[in-house]
């Protein structure tokens, strides 16, 4: 069994094969998607939600990702590990993102690190690159930003917030990104993206075009007891267990069937 590398990924962009991804706190659950054929695991800090219960993501903080991460980490063969650099740990400087990056490489056994923003972060994505650290880029809705977003809202709806979403797309591949994370962005402007780079797009409420799909674990088994965003599907229902309601989310990502019409956004 073949471990998946940014490498691979980008050989399954260049032939159509669509990437398969939800996010992972433990090690029983990241066991069970690594054996699902889930293709990368993200450590999300979503865990701050999800897990622990806050409103929001920032008060996650590198230990915690540090351990989730790790425990992960043991239970996955072949999917990539991608770890959320959580709030406060990366936005300083490019040097504060490394010691962060480091820790989570070293101590949280990531393969690769996620940070939010568009060109702020460049220059960051760029250190970290030269200095060996993979990155994947997240753009559009950044939990991490929500107060400043004013909430869980659709990014990129006019067509001035979309150009700058695309043209930080590329500037962020141009400085090193090995993946990028679109998150609640109109499908027109997901597909466009797409389209225009070389390196991965993993969507989450982006349409049905990006090169990969990604779910919080917790909302597609249903087990979040608040509510869920639109884009997000229940694979439980139907299912007769955990493992085939993760199987049956890496098919339906597969063979394109999600997301579907109903779990998408449009530009206005
Ligand atoms: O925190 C998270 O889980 C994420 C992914 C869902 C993209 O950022």
């Amino acid at each position: 069994m073949k471990p998946v590398t940014v490498s691979s990924l980008r050989e399954m962009k260049r032939r159509g094969e669509k990437i398969a991804c939800l996010t992972a706190y433990d090690y029983s659950f990241a066991s069970l998607l690594d054996r699902a054929g889930v293709d990368l695991v993200m450590v999300g800090d979503s865990l701050g939600m999800v897990v622990q219960g806050h409103d929001t993501t920032l008060p996650v903080s590198v230990a915690e990702m540090a351990y989730h991460s790790r425990c992960v980490a043991r239970g996955v063969q072949r999917a990539l590990i991608v770890t959320d650099l959580p709030f406060m740990s990366y936005q300083q400087s490019p040097q504060h993102a490394f010691a962060s990056a480091g820790r989570l490489l070293q101590k949280g056994g990531a393969q690769v690190v996620k940070l939010e923003g568009g060109e702020p972060m460049v220059a960051t994505v760029r250190f970290l690159v030269e200095r060996g650290i993979p990155v994947c880029a997240h753009l559009g809705l950044t939990p991490q930003s929500v107060h400043q977003l004013g909430g869980y809202r659709v990014q990129g709806r006019e067509a001035t917030a979309a150009e700058r979403i695309h043209r930080d797309a590329k500037m962020l591949q141009d400085a090193g990104a090995s993946l990028l994370v679109l998150e609640a962005v109109p499908s027109e402007l997901a597909q466009a993206i797409t389209q225009d780079l070389e390196i991965p797009t993993i969507g989450i409420g982006a349409g049905p075009h990006c090169d990969g799909q990604v779910l919080v674990l917790h909302d597609m088994l249903g087990i979040y007891p608040r509510p869920s965003p639109k884009f997000s599907k229940n694979f439980m229902h139907g299912a007769t267990g955990i493992e085939e309601a993760v199987k049956a989310y890496v098919a339906a990502v597969k063979s394109g069937a999600f997301p579907g019409a109903e779990h998408s956004f449009h530009a206005s």
